[in-house]
């Protein structure tokens, strides 16, 4: 939901400069994509292809791309981003369930965030 809904502000955030004749040419898409890699790990995957986005607004700049996980980081405006979400996702998803969660975005092209859970755990791991 986290991921989704960062998706969505992102979109946003670039439909604000861009024309409905701009936005009709080149329509905000976000794609999910859900794979079996090996039998050990589901893999979701939130991408918005780079083909979807004609302009040269969306992704990350590197050192935002490098803080997305860290508590309170955000850059959003105050009262709308709390900072919280990929840090709280990433705790969930790394400790709890032993995945891995993965950021890859290139400025003006945008983002993808890589879920991998695995299909199988020890009870202790997930309590
Ligand atoms: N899909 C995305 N596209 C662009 N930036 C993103 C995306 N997902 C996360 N970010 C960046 O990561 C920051 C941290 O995200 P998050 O922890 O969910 O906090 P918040 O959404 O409250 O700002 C966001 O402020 C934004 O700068
Ligand atoms: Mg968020």
């Amino acid at each position: 939901m986290w991921v989704l809904a960062n998706a969505i502000d992102a979109l946003d955030e670039i439909n604000a400069n861009r024309t409905y004749q701009e936005i009709e040419a080149n329509p905000s898409q976000i794609s999910i994509r859900t794979s079996i890699s090996n039998s050990q790990l589901v893999e979701i995957a939130l991408a918005k292809p780079a083909e979807g986005i004609a302009d040269n607004a969306g992704g990350m700049p590197e050192q935002v791309k490098n803080r997305i996980f860290n508590p309170f980081f955000t850059t959003k405006p105050v009262g709308k981003g709390t900072g919280m979400g990929m840090a709280i996702s990433y705790q969930i998803i790394t400790e709890k369930h032993r995945g891995k969660l993965e950021c890859f975005s290139t400025l003006g092209e945008g983002s993808e965030l890589i879920i991998q859970l695995p299909t199988q755990q020890q009870v202790s791991t997930a309590v």
